[in-house]
């Protein structure tokens, strides 16, 4: 039988990606599938937590009915969701692959084709985790980084940044690694140290993150 390591606990994740409109009907996104962040909602909730998911547009379902998914579009949305429950939660990771910028305004109406060459002006979006960050009292946030250069420092650079307790830097160089692979490998981060992951299953990499977040937080 699986130990209730996490009982009475209360989870935060964010997971997917955002959408961002255009118009009514179009959009910028990307291609996460959200399972990272639902394979951490179903192992934290095996645990014994209370987990509040919060996704943007994602395929998958949640198995476990400890977990509450909020299912969110934009990031906006996501940030609005988030501090919903801020307060009353315990941990907090943010899996999502928010979108960076967003279109400047929405068109109402569905954009007609008639120039040759169309621009769209885009806006920084809220930092969802760094504003999490910002107001930490008793919470420990986990951050995830992706990077393609300096990985580590990167990583380690948005551990302080982003005021958080631990950071999962994702690698980009293996193969099977990456948002859209049912495998990962990663690497985490905290203020102190620094543990290498082999390449695993979605499923048993949230284990790891998850008994990593126990050593740390339940200490
Ligand atoms: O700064 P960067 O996007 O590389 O940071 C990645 C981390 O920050 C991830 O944990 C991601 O979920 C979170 N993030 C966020 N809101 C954003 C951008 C990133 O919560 N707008």
């Amino acid at each position: 039988d699986q130990k209730k390591s996490l009982e009475g606990k209360t989870v935060l994740i964010t997971a997917g990606p955002t959408y961002e409109a255009i118009d009514p009907v179009r959009f910028i996104g990307n291609h996460s599938s959200g399972k990272m962040g639902f394979s951490l909602a179903e192992e934290a909730a095996k645990r014994g937590a209370k987990v509040i998911l919060i996704s943007g547009p994602s395929s998958l379902k949640p198995k476990h009915e400890n977990i509450d998914l909020h299912r969110i579009t934009s990031a906006k949305e996501m940030l609005d969701k988030v501090f919903e429950y801020y307060n009353t939660i315990d941990i907090g990771i943010a899996s999502a692959a928010v979108a960076d910028y967003a279109p400047k305004v929405v068109a109402s109406e569905k954009i007609k084709k008639n120039e040759d060459t169309f621009t769209i002006e885009l806006i920084k979006n809220p930092d969802i985790l760094k504003t999490m960050g910002e107001k930490k009292s008793h919470q420990f946030l986990v951050g995830f980084a992706l990077e393609t250069q300096n990985e580590e420092e990167n990583a380690k650079g948005k551990l302080a940044k982003k005021n958080l307790d631990m950071i999962v830097l994702n690698s980009l160089r293996d193969e099977g690694a990456g948002f859209k692979n049912d495998t990962n490998k990663i690497k985490i981060f905290t203020k102190t140290e620094k543990i290498e992951f082999d390449l695993k299953s979605k499923e048993n990499v949230a284990k790891d993150i998850l008994d990593c977040i126990e050593a740390q937080y339940l200490k």
